[in-house]
């Protein structure tokens, strides 16, 4: 197989996921007629020169990636300032930035003129490993984060690591936290080898290239076989009750990525609790895992924040809480399970202990 591009089985077709250096500064001379480009403003700022010519284009919106700016309130404003540059049906959206720039774009073009093409061009980690296949689009509402959705597959992405380059280093392990996380969902071998490269990912652009093509291709089976997450999909949710919870406790000082690191930390350290995950695949996992949140454990949590977010979270039941934790062979599985003492008694633990509080 090729490492450079990936083709995704979608209910809407197939569309094709290229990974390249150069695909980026390709945008330098772009035909951009029949597009509309919504780019994040800082990295609009970052590629002043690359993205003159789409600058300059008449049809560019700037966007600062904030979680306010991809709220249902923004969005009069974003689709009034759209129509005003002529923005019509037919027309091709292109995203250019990260997860925000994504969601904002992936909502407009499921909806406006009752659907509308778009393509992507990500630009943070998180987003060129993890969140930019899938089809999914998360509005916030109010106070809701990612309330409002829908299920809209890009017609192409375009990857280029180059970009990358200036990120700055939480933000990087940010997107890491997501690559691990796939790894560990794929079985105790995968995460070895992901483990083993940790420290050169960070240094060398082809070993993280490597890795976030990997990430792609494991997420590529679970959203092929389950695109609605309805079933098998779920288990992507891997660290995400615990590290939404801390997100929301902490009021978002922890970047996602870093608190679903966090958050499949302290999944495992449960999941040791109750017997169903060894001793040894706990401690290989809490090594990798606390290098990647290393100096986000200082962040205080609030305790009955923390178990108040944990009590919204979707995959929940009446009286149970949905968590994915994995089994004896390390492998996730999607359980209910009560919000009783020894739960509580192991989540005041493993912050004690790890002295997140
Ligand atoms: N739809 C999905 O499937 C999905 C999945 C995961 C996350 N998300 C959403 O994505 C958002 C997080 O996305 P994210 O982590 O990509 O962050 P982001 O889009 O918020 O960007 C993070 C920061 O990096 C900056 N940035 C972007 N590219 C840069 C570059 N090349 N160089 C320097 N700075 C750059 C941005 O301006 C911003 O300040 C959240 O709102 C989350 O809910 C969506
Ligand atoms: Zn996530």
């Amino acid at each position: 197989v090729s490492k450079s591009q990936l083709e995704i089985r979608s209910f809407k077709g197939t569309y094709r996921v290229k990974l390249d250096q150069g695909l980026f500064s390709a945008l330098a001379s772009q035909d951009v007629s029949g597009k509309q480009y919504i780019v994040d403003a800082k990295v609009a700022k970052l590629y002043e020169k690359v993205l003159s010519k789409v600058l300059k284009s008449g049809k560019c919106l700037l966007i600062e990636a904030t979680e306010e700016n991809k709220n249902l309130d923004q969005f009069t404003s974003h689709i009034e300032k759209l129509v005003a540059q002529g923005v019509r049906r037919g027309n091709t959206l292109v995203a250019i930035g990260g997860g925000v720039i994504q969601d904002i774009t992936c909502f407009l073009a499921a909806t406006m003129f009752r659907g509308l093409d778009w393509t992507f061009y990500p630009t943070t980690l998180l987003a060129q490993a993890d969140s930019c296949i899938g089809s999914k689009s998360s509005i916030n509402v109010g106070a809701i984060k990612n309330l409002l959705g829908t299920f809209t597959p890009p017609k192409e992405v375009f990857i280029d690591p180059s970009v990358l380059k200036t990120l700055g280093p939480t933000e990087i392990r940010s997107g890491l936290g997501e690559m691990l996380k796939i790894h560990i969902i794929d079985g105790p071998a995968s995460f070895s080898k992901i483990s083993a490269q940790y420290g050169k990912m960070l240094e060398d652009s082809s070993t993280l290239l490597e890795f976030v093509f990997s990430s792609l291709e494991i997420k590529k089976r679970f959203i092929e076989q389950d695109e609605l997450d309805q079933g098998i999909r779920n288990v992507l949710n891997y660290g995400h009750s615990f590290g939404h919870a801390i997100e929301a406790a902490t009021d978002f000082a922890i970047p996602h990525g870093i608190a679903v690191t966090l958050g499949m930390d302290m999944a495992n350290f449960v999941a040791l609790r109750k017997g169903r995950l060894s001793e040894t695949l706990y401690q290989g996992m809490h090594s990798t895992l606390r290098k990647n949140y290393a100096g986000f454990e200082k962040t205080p949590v609030p305790f009955d924040r923390f178990l108040s977010g944990l009590s919204k979270d979707k995959k929940n039941r009446d009286a149970t809480l949905g968590l994915i934790l994995l089994g004896e062979d390390g492998v996730p599985t999607v359980g209910q399970y009560p919000k009783d003492s020894a739960l509580i008694q192991a989540c005041t633990d493993y912050f004690a202990t790890q002295t997140v509080n």
